[in-house]
């Protein structure tokens, strides 16, 4: 049978791992998929560097159109990026009839229901297993192998920019600024990092994985979104002396209210599995009622991991694109004609624990005002630590000798956010509470 033919639009770093490994690992491919799978043509902006890059018996156009528009061509990568010409570049494939594989998390997480509602309509598959956490096969695992599971939660590191930084600030004792810096020198972070940094990237992946855990659709708009820039590392370091780390966690959680999708710097016992993660790599933990607890670890991003997923991608729809679009493994896991209305839960109805930081003034009943606010508003508190802090200066900018000062550090038992958002406004408004409270989450991941 003449191999399935691929249009590839895109060849950056993705582009050309997904070309590679579908030429080396040819013939293992062809043996599972039943068919050769082959990229017949190309579009790039940079049609020379494309043509260098896939040799001269692949079609490289600068036009993406063209391909959508090659009758030969079955199945269309999009590996632009995006939301603007990405998206219209996706539907008008789907309009033409063609199957199409995609690593962007930012158009499904935003779009994703309108991509799917056409895919469906017109009888072709969008698959999209690169979108998150790169080479892990969370989507496969999710959408097929926890099938039979009720999933209660998801908590995952699936932004290793994020992850890189953590562990230089907790390894080295570096800032935030310092350890960015170091991280666009080795090329982790993009030139402008804000979607890594401030959590935009995590939640579009935590929006996926979540609309395929719970069959709800995908609702980048309620997610809660809040990433790693106002981070320390007195913090960092506090987590430590209490036994946590702090990771950048996407967290969906299925709850009697609702469905929890949110992102923010955690703290995670540093004996869980996935609190060892270091790195740039990526961390899926899944809870599922009948098969507990699973983990999945691997690279998150990169040229041949992500083509890993991109080309398992490709051999699935190798694979079904002849069986009846009613037989196929549904977009997001559930028939689309039996999806949930469980709403997201606005952040204030969270249930969770929390780290907070105060620093005070040293002065007696200071942690008395502190816990009776936290009493008063029925949150109970785990731990208290209390520090001298590095940083300290003993005079006021103006030369005058400055307040004793301390750190105090509040471990506490679950809470409604809405509560402990009230309770953090009051120990704030104390006059002993010298500087802007710090919040980090916790989640026990039991
Ligand atoms: N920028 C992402 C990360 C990789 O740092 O994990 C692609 O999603």
């Amino acid at each position: 049978m003449k191999p399935i033919q691929v249009g590839l639009l895109g060849i950056g770093v993705v582009g050309s791992g997904t070309f590679n490994v579908l030429l080396r690992n040819q013939e293992e491919i062809k043996r599972r998929a039943g068919r050769g799978i082959q990229i017949t043509m190309v579009a790039d902006l940079n049609v020379a560097r494309a043509q260098e890059l896939v040799g001269p018996d692949v079609t490289v156009v600068n036009d993406a159109r063209a391909v959508i528009a090659n009758p030969d061509i079955d199945i269309v990568i999009e590996l632009i990026g995006g939301y603007g010409v990405a998206k219209t570049l996706v539907l008008e494939a789907i309009a033409a009839g063609k199957h199409v594989v995609t690593a962007n998390k930012a158009l499904l997480a935003v779009h994703g229901t309108e991509i799917f509602a056409a895919a469906s309509a017109k009888g072709v598959m969008v698959a999209f297993e690169a979108a998150v956490a790169g080479g892990i096969p969370i989507i496969k695992a999710l959408r097929e192998g926890l099938t039979a599971n009720s999933i209660q939660w998801i908590a995952g590191i699936i932004n290793g920019t994020t992850n890189f930084i953590l562990s230089e600030m907790r390894d080295k004792g570096l800032d935030f600024a310092v350890a960015l810096k170091q991280a666009q020198t080795l090329g982790y972070a993009e030139a402008d990092p804000t979607f890594d940094i401030e959590g935009v990237d995590a939640a579009h992946k935590a929006t996926i994985m979540s609309a395929i855990a719970f069959g709800i659709p995908v609702q980048f708009d309620k997610a809660y979104v809040e990433g790693i820039t106002k981070l320390g590392a007195a913090d960092i370091k506090y987590a430590e002396q209490l036994g946590y780390r702090i990771k950048l966690l996407g967290i969906t959680k299925r709850t009697p209210m609702g469905i929890e999708l949110r992102v923010h710097p955690c703290l995670i016992p540093a004996k869980r599995l996935i609190a060892n993660v270091e790195g740039a790599m990526n961390a899926v933990v899944v809870q599922g009622d009948a098969v507990g607890t699973t983990l999945y670890y691997g690279k998150g991003a990169g040229s041949e991991p992500t083509a890993s997923a991109v080309i398992a991608d490709l051999v699935d729809i190798t694979r079904l694109h002849t069986a009846d679009a009613a037989q196929r493994v549904p977009h997001l896991a559930f028939q689309p004609n039996a999806m949930s209305n469980l709403p997201v839960l606005p952040m204030g109805e969270v249930v969770t624990s929390y780290y907070l930081r105060l620093r005070v003034a040293d002065e007696t009943g200071v942690l008395a005002k502190v816990t009776g606010i936290l009493a008063d508003a029925g949150i109970s508190i785990d731990a208290v630590l209390q520090r001298e802090a590095d940083e300290i200066k003993t005079e006021t900018a103006a030369g005058l000798p400055q307040v004793p000062q301390t750190d105090v550090i509040i471990l506490t038992h679950d809470c409604v956010e809405a509560k402990m958002n009230a309770a953090i406004g009051q120990m704030q408004a104390l006059p002993t509470v010298l500087e802007p409270i710090t919040r980090i989450r916790k989640e026990e991941l039991a």
